[in-house]
């Protein structure tokens, strides 16, 4: 596993945007794998003034997200198709075709996991998937307990992952109970893995992971499974492990 520690959370946004742009500039017909959450906004952003500024062109690029709520509308100003929008598809020129986000409203929600892990197979896997990491160490909504062999599938969202996303909300009980995501099975088929995390809320789930062992309890440890991560995160983030060290 790789670590790249950054002064703060602008050049860890720009330094993961620089890996994407190489991989971009270097196959413009990428598969990206996207996360939502406040991690990646700094990074959205810098792939933005890319896109603008440094003739990095989406026109060919592939996305494919996490994960969604289950129960909000496109349109729902909380559903992770309407967050990827705001922050990203819409200021870039990446055909709206070309972006996936499993369908939290679909009638058969079983139907639909099948679907997206199809969809994975088929224009995948994704060349970079981008993730966040949760306080608890979820990946995509793999919350503690899940399966390591897990593929795309409707979880139930863990209490602390509720309340850590009610700032997103009016109020906690606005949090939807349940969500599409990737399994961690899917997501280890990504050819690269770049893990963003940012912020002392992060730094004990950041430690634990470079702790090393592999534990359901905490889904993160399953990325020691995969040959190439790297962990792009900045000193506060850092910190338990810095302050160990001295
Ligand atoms: C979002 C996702 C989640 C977040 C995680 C961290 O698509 O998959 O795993 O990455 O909850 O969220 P933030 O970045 O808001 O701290």
């Amino acid at each position: 596993m790789n670590l790249l520690v950054n002064d703060d959370y602008t050049s860890m946004s720009e330094q993961a945007a620089a890996i994407i742009e190489a991989q971009i500039r270097s196959n413009h017909k990428t598969v990206l794998g996207l996360a939502t959450g406040s991690t990646p906004l700094g990074l959205y952003q810098s792939l933005i003034e890319g896109c603008h500024n440094r003739e990095i062109s989406y026109k060919d690029v592939q996305t494919l997200n996490l994960d969604e709520y289950v129960g909000l509308e496109p349109t729902h100003p909380q559903s992770y198709h309407f967050f990827m929008k705001k922050h990203l598809f819409s200021h870039i020129n990446l055909p709206a075709a070309q972006t996936h986000i499993p369908d939290g409203t679909a009638q058969s929600l079983e139907e639909e996991c099948s679907r997206y892990e199809q969809l994975i197979t088929e224009i995948g896997p994704a060349d970079i998937q981008i993730l966040g990491i949760g306080e608890n160490g979820h990946i995509g909504f793999n919350e503690p307990g899940s399966d390591f062999s897990g593929t795309t599938q409707v979880i139930q969202l863990d209490p602390s992952t509720r309340k850590a996303n009610a700032r997103f909300f009016n109020s906690q009980e606005e949090v939807p109970t349940h969500a599409i995501t990737m399994g961690v099975q899917s997501i280890l088929k990504s050819k690269r893995i770049l893990l963003l995390a940012s912020g002392e809320n992060k730094a004990w789930a950041v430690k634990k992971l470079m702790d090393g062992a592999i534990d359901e309890h905490f889904p993160a440890s399953a990325l020691h499974q995969h040959p190439d991560v790297t962990l792009v995160i900045d000193r506060q983030a850092y910190h338990l492990i810095s302050d160990e060290s001295k």
